[in-house]
């Protein structure tokens, strides 16, 4: 199906932060837009709005006055429902309520040809509900764009049940002649994104609860080792507390309480206590000129006579690390083994998501120290770890010692299943991997849409199949074993991986 000519006017109603970013980006794309809110003056002042977030790229030399001039004159603030008649497609971006957006589309079926698309930005409503009450529930589609949206590159495409596949096919084609990264996905509660990124928030708090260690070092870890631009913690602040509680609360009635979404008391004493974040001037931090920097948990440097590592069996992802820590000087030995790391006192492995403690037990080897995962090892400067109850303060200086060597800060979390980005990853993984089972989108949109939407190193899926099959399977078996709780359940498909000793991709 093609993309709307550009000839086709577009209209937007709801003139907020969405709306009149929407319509910039139409109208970027040489679309005349109308645009339209219930609130005198808003439309005047979204179009205002788009003028003064352009005109920084003017001054800044990466646009012409004569292009902001002319992408102004196709915006067109009205007030008059009727000018909507001539609109090929209607993206409508109101008040977040199903009753607003009902009437509001019963409204735009009266005025609108039949031909015309009718689109919400909704991030939380059914599509199927929405189109429920309307006269040709097929045209309706959802267009969840992120904000801001002309800088966010995802659009995820949602259709109802009852939505036609040409015209999801033409929003979506549509979407890349706007320069966007589109997705299409099925109208289940959070759709792509919002349902697949709830354990990147929900991990890090979990492991605050259980005092792993503080926020400032969680989120360094998450940056450092895995790759995320943003911690947890200072995007939750960013995004407002109120806002990202809403979301998880929604998510999780909305699949019946299902305890992988539950969500976490420490955020709702921040909501309780009016600590927002930035907006609010505290959240997880203080945002107070006089605001001091958080120090993070960083082992002191360590001292070893050892130079010698040595690495017993298969390093497995692990083996990115070996060569860095060669590089740094160390004398690498490889011997037949279970795959382990030796070093002086220390007996190092990859979290496999049981305790450190508990591992040591069942293994027989009370020096254990776990490593965290990290994105790529030879880049990571942070890393987490965790040490056996059993083990001895020599052991633990020297998987400190060893990391050292390869300029890595080390953090020694308190012993919790999974450390930390191997458990975000993991579950990332599982969300990603139901969301596929449950027919939601593609593995290859639902990978995109955490890449485009909010910036992830890798798909969670394709990250997963990088570890290879039965990694992250085991992770969250030993996890569900650990904490006896459903939450970790494993997706059935990564068993299936397992079993069939294959990757999601391969
Ligand atoms: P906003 O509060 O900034 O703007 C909403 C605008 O709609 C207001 O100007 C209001 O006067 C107007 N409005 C309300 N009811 C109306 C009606 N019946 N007819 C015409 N205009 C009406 O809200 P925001 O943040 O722009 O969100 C709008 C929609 O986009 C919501 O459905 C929201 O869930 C969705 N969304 C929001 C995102 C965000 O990060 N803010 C991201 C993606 C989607």
């Amino acid at each position: 199906m093609q993309a709307l000519v550009t000839d086709t006017p577009i209209a937007v109603i709801g003139a907020g932060a969405m709306g009149s970013g929407i319509a910039q980006v139409a109208a970027q794309s040489g679309h005349r837009v109308y645009l339209l809110d219930q609130r005198t003056g808003a439309a005047e002042a979204g179009r205002q709005n788009v003028a003064k977030q352009l005109q920084r790229r003017v001054d800044k030399g990466k646009l012409k006055q004569s292009s902001l001039d002319s992408l102004l004159e196709r915006i067109i603030p009205i007030s008059d429902f009727d000018e909507l008649a001539s609109a090929g497609l209607v993206i409508e971006a109101i008040i977040e309520d199903i009753e607003a957006k009902q009437k509001l589309f019963a409204e735009l079926e009266a005025i609108c040809t039949k031909q015309a698309i009718l689109a919400t930005n909704t991030s939380s409503l059914s599509v199927t509900a929405l189109g429920a009450s309307m006269e040709h529930p097929e045209r309706l589609v959802g267009m969840h764009f992120f904000n801001p949206a002309p800088l966010m590159a995802l659009v995820e495409v949602v259709k109802g049940l009852a939505t036609s596949e040409d015209v999801a096919q033409c929003v979506y084609a549509t979407a890349i002649q706007w320069g966007k990264k589109p997705v299409i996905a099925t109208s289940t509660p959070g759709f792509i994104v919002n349902r697949v990124a709830r354990p990147f928030y929900a991990e890090s708090l979990r492991l605050l609860y259980e005092q792993a260690t503080d926020s400032a070092t969680l989120d360094a870890l998450i940056r450092e080792a895995g790759g995320f631009r943003m911690g947890p913690f200072e995007l939750t602040d960013l995004i407002g507390h109120d806002v990202n509680y809403a979301v998880t609360t929604s998510v999780f009635n909305a699949y019946y309480q299902d305890t992988r979404f539950l969500p976490s008391l420490v955020q709702k004493d921040l909501v309780d206590a009016g600590r927002l974040g930035r907006k609010s001037g505290q959240g997880f931090y203080h945002y107070t000129e006089d605001a001091q920097k958080p120090q993070l948990a960083t082992a002191e440097t360590a001292h070893t006579e050892e130079d010698t590592l040595i690495v017993e069996g298969s390093a497995g992802p692990l083996a990115p690390l070996v060569a860095r820590l060669r590089n740094h000087g160390c004398e690498v030995v490889e011997r037949d083994g279970p795959g382990r790391l030796l070093f002086g006192a220390a007996v190092l492995a990859l979290t496999d998501g049981r305790m450190a403690t508990e591992r040591a037990a069942e293994d027989a080897c009370n020096n254990l120290i776990l490593l965290d995962l990290a994105f790529d090892y030879t880049q990571a400067n942070r890393l987490a770890i965790t040490a056996a109850e059993q083990a001895s303060p020599r052991a633990i200086n020297d998987a400190c010692a060893l990391l050292q060597k390869a300029d890595i800060a080390v953090s020694h979390i308190a012993d919790r299943p999974g450390v930390v980005i191997m458990r975000t990853v993991a579950m990332l993984a599982n969300e990603a991997a139901d969301a596929y089972l449950h027919g939601v989108a593609s593995l290859d949109d639902i990978d995109l849409a955490m890449k485009a939407g909010l910036n992830y190193p890798e798909g969670p899926l394709r990250w997963s199949d990088n570890l290879g099959f039965s990694l992250v399977h085991t992770v969250l078996t030993n996890m569900q074993q650990s904490y006896g709780e459903d939450r970790y359940r494993p997706s059935l498909l990564l068993r299936k991986n397992r079993f069939a000793e294959k990757g999601f991709y391969s």
